[in-house]
């Protein structure tokens, strides 16, 4: 059986290959390792120019799997997860991605911190937060009412609805709609492009645009993360996670 997250190099491009098709790519702990690990490897490797993250062209993510987090409520920031976010949040070099299908939860998030999104029509993106008795998470909290407007983001991140590429697009969260079974020919092909740049030029004009936004990011996470493990624990999220494996409506009428 291949790895849940397939991480290779050639060509001066880390290639990161969400690969847990029959979860819908449900990000486990392993996973978010494996993806920590392999941002912070591209950075570290002075051969590679570019990061390419894709999944499935009928399925990028449904966010973090819920069944982790039932049985791992205690997630402290040396988490596989917290690394994961800091090493999307903070990487040097430029990410592509690649998204189709389902891009639920973090499968939404970590676009925000990435550098070029390219979308399926029938990309289904969702901030199911709240849904779910969480918080937003990833600086999503700041960074959609900075990209989106606040109106936008209270809609997408408080209703938590599922929301089109072309919503995705107008709200500034995706670079660009391309039809499906030309997904990750173009996202490759922007990667080969950005490879072929001079890489200092790139990663400094990268940190320019990122600057400003570097210390309130990571003080956002900081906090997110602290009431996102409180939630966690509480009856909401229990409720919330029991009536998606019991395939029910949930109720949170006596909260
Ligand atoms: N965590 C754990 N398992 C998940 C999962 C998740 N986030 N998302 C999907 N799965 C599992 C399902 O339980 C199902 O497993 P099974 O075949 O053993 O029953 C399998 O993946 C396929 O999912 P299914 O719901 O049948 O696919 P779908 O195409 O009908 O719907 C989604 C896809 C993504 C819309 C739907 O699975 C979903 O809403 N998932 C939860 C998303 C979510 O709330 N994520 C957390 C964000 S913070």
């Amino acid at each position: 059986m291949s790895a849940p997250v397939v991480v290779e190099t050639r060509d001066r491009i880390t290639r990161i290959h969400l690969n847990r098709p029959e979860k819908k790519n449900a990000l486990t702990v392993a996973m978010y390792q494996a993806l920590a690990d392999g941002l912070r490897g591209a950075d570290a490797d002075p051969s590679v120019r570019v990061v390419l993250i894709h999944g499935e062209a009928d399925c990028f993510s449904a966010g973090n799997d819920l069944a982790d987090f039932a049985a791992r409520p205690d997630q402290g920031d040396d988490a596989p997860v917290a690394q994961f976010l800091r090493a999307v949040s903070t990487a040097a070099k430029p990410i592509v991605a690649a998204v189709g299908g389902p891009a639920v939860g973090i499968g939404t998030t970590m676009l925000l911190h990435c550098d070029f999104v390219y979308a399926a029509p029938d990309t289904r993106f969702q901030l199911p937060f709240v849904r779910l008795g969480l918080v937003p998470e990833a600086a999503s909290g700041l960074l959609l009412p900075m990209i989106a407007g606040y109106q936008r983001a209270a809609e997408l991140l408080l209703l938590g609805r599922p929301f089109s590429a072309e919503q995705a697009l107008a709200a500034g969260i995706i670079t660009g709609i391309v039809p499906t079974d030309k997904l990750l020919t173009h996202a490759t092909e922007i990667a080969v492009a950005i490879a072929a740049l001079p890489p200092t030029s790139v990663q400094l004009s990268k940190a320019l645009m990122k600057r400003a936004m570097a210390a309130p990011v990571a003080e956002q996470m900081a906090e997110e993360s602290r009431q996102f493990r409180a939630q966690l624990k509480s009856g909401e999220v229990k409720e919330a996670i029991a009536a998606f494996f019991e395939k029910r409506p949930a109720d949170f009428s006596k909260f």
